[in-house]
This record gives C-alpha cells, sequence and structure tokens, in this order.
C-alpha cells in the first residue's frame, strides 16, 4: 500500500473549493496557496528529523529540539513548485532551497528535466520535494530519481493534488518516500489533466493562463 497520507481537514476543503474555482484570480491563488501551506505544514513536517538539545526555560532546563547542521531542503520542481515553495519557507525559514526544472511534453506528456540548482552538501539533508500536482507522476519520479543520483537518501514528496495513476507510479518507483498531499482527485482526462483538478497549476500560480481559458489543453 503506498504511504500516502490525504490531508483531512474540513479547513482544507475550503481553501480547495477555491483553489479549483476556475473563476479565482492568480492574486487569490497564490494568497490562498499559503494559507494552504499553512494548514498542510504540520504533517509535511512531521518528518523532519530533529535532535535534542538543552533549553532554558526561565524556571529549568528542559529538552528541546534543534535542527540538524545541514539544513533541511525544500526542493521545489519547477516552476509550479515556486509558489508552494515559497508557501512552505514563510513556515519553516530556516530550511535551504533547491530547484530542479522539470517539464511535460504537451503531446508526450513525458517528464523532461531542465535544470537542476541544489544546495552544498544535498547528499547530507533531508529533502521535501514539493510539486502542486501529480498527475502521470512523471515529473516527481524523474526529481526523486535526479536527487537520488546526488546522494540523498532521505526524502518527502508533498502534493496539493494527486491523482491515483501519480500515487501508484510514484510508489511502484519509490516505494520508501512518502507522500502527502491535500486532495487525492479520481482519475486523469486524456490530456493527463487532473480530474477535477484545478487546471495547470504554474499558469493560475504565475497569472499565463490565456484569458477566459478555464479548461487546460
Ligand atoms: C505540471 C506540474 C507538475 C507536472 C505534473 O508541470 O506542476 O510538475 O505537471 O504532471 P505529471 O505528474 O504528469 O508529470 P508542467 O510540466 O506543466 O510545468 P510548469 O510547472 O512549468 O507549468
Ligand atoms: N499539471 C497541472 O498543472 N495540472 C494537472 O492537472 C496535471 C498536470
Amino acid at each position: 500500500m503506498p504511504q500516502v497520507t490525504v490531508l483531512n481537514h474540513p479547513l482544507v476543503d475550503v481553501k480547495m473549493t477555491t483553489l479549483r474555482d476556475a473563476a479565482t484570480p492568480a492574486y487569490r491563488f497564490r494568497q490562498t496557496l499559503h494559507e494552504m501551506a499553512a494548514l498542510m505544514s504540520a504533517e509535511v513536517f512531521r518528518h523532519l528529523e530533529v535532535q535534542p538539545v538543552d533549553v532554558t526555560t526561565p524556571l529549568e532546563v528542559t529538552t528541546g529540539a534543534a535542527l540538524p547542521p545541514y539544513a533541511p531542503c525544500l526542493v521545489s520542481i519547477l516552476r509550479a513548485g515556486n509558489g508552494l515553495t515559497d508557501a512552505f519557507l514563510n513556515i519553516f525559514p530556516e530550511a535551504a532551497v533547491g530547484h530542479l526544472g522539470m517539464e511535460r511534453d504537451h503531446d508526450t506528456h513525458q517528464a523532461r528535466a531542465y535544470y537542476e540548482k541544489l544546495p552544498p552538501a544535498i547528499e547530507k539533508r533531508q529533502v521535501i520535494l514539493i510539486d502542486p500536482m501529480l498527475a502521470t507522476g512523471g515529473s516527481a519520479v524523474m526529481a526523486a530519481a535526479q536527487l537520488r543520483s546526488r546522494g540523498v537518501r532521505d526524502i518527502v514528496f508533498t502534493a496539493l493534488v494527486a491523482a491515483p495513476e501519480g500515487v501508484t507510479a510514484f510508489h511502484n518507483a519509490h516505494p520508501d518516500i512518502p507522500v502527502i498531499t491535500a486532495a487525492m482527485d479520481r482519475e486523469l482526462n486524456d490530456n493527463c489533466y487532473i480530474l477535477p483538478g484545478l487546471g495547470d497549476a504554474g499558469d493560475r500560480i504565475i497569472n499565463t493562463q490565456k484569458p477566459n481559458a478555464h479548461q487546460p489543453r
């Protein structure tokens, strides 16, 4: 059984309704993404590895938690990952940030890697891999494999919306990587868009949709 956690929370459902709504303008989409990340963060960062540390309260010394010397890294799958990564960074500003460029071919729907910029000593860091959409799974599978090829051992993948096809493909390729998603949708359409979904996440975040284009191709 795939290690997938679907957030089950009424406020997540309210925010997701705003994100799904084709009439939501880009500025409100981005703002809602930030609010959604705040709700998702408790589950996403549950997997963080911390170390015990002494902390002196006004009354006594007790044991607290500290991040490891190499800060965990938020890795954004470009472009759409940037919106969600910025939102997580607001909540976890101590994190490092890396970028992997992945682009789906419009006709074959196959992912293609076009960019990589990761912080030093990435192999010593825990990675939270971030992409709002897990559709066929091609982009996330390739991104996780690229991180593995750089020596990263501890990865958590998080999405806003996942399709069952993508979860299965990701789990088949990377069975040890937990997946956390705010919603598990029904299926993919003939163009490998998620149904009901929210359309093209990248376009909606950076406001590059065609005027009145509610239907992605
Ligand atoms: C979208 C999305 C994911 C990918 C998901 O990116 O942000 O990266 O598609 O689809 P998959 O699971 O079938 O690979 P896209 O290629 O449209 O690039 P963009 O973020 O630059 O718009
Ligand atoms: N990429 C998106 O942005 N949306 C989908 O539904 C599928 C892939």
